[in-house]
């Protein structure tokens, strides 16, 4: 799969969507310290370990890179629902992300993009990287990512992966 490129210069903004969500008990935020683990696991669980390998990158980072969206329940409990990084994989690319296929089509997924792609902005990047995109139509219209010819497999060649 190739990879994408995002103008960080012509960026929709993010918080109205953020406020949308908000209206629903849906939160984007970054996750504190005490989460890292949840965060992790639940990356791991719904996706798989590689993903949670790489989106562990975003804590090293100082402020972290990695946005959550959590349903506030009322109870002073939180359920996670999706999570998408930034300058995790490599230094100016966004991902992994990804949605809990039960939440998808919400408006979730587009709001963690926009949260990280101004996140790779606001680090001084003037273009952001999606690597390795799946759904290319969700980036172009989301952020009207344009594909970067002949980038597969990129960064990723030769990349090792767990023994089963
Ligand atoms: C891709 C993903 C993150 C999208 O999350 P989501 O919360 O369902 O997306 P949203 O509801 O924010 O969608 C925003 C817009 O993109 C559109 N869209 C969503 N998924 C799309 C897709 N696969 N292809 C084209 N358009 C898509 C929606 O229809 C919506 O359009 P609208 O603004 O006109 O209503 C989610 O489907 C997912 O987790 N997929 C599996 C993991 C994955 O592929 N991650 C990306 C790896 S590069």
């Amino acid at each position: 799969m190739a990879d994408l490129l995002v103008k960080l210069y012509d960026l929709p903004p993010v918080y109205p969507l953020i406020e949308d969500l908000a209206k629903k008990n849906i939160i984007i935020r970054k996750p504190i310290g005490p989460e890292n683990y949840a965060v992790i696991g639940w990356i791991a669980k719904h996706f798989g370990r590689g993903w949670a390998g790489e989106a562990e990158n975003s804590f090293f980072n100082d402020p972290k890179t990695i946005y959550i969206a959590v349903r506030e329940n009322g109870d002073g409990s939180s359920t996670m629902l999706g999570f998408g990084c930034y300058d995790a994989t490599v230094k100016g690319f966004f991902g992994p992300t990804g949605v809990a296929e039960e939440e998808r089509g919400q408006g979730i997924g587009k709001a963690l993009l926009l949260a990280c792609l101004h996140g790779l902005k606001d680090l001084g990047y003037g273009y952001g990287i999606i690597g390795s995109a799946g759904p290319v139509d969700f980036y172009k219209k989301c952020c009207g990512a344009v594909v970067i010819e002949d980038s597969a497999p990129g960064v990723y060649r030769g990349m090792l992966r767990e023994e089963k």
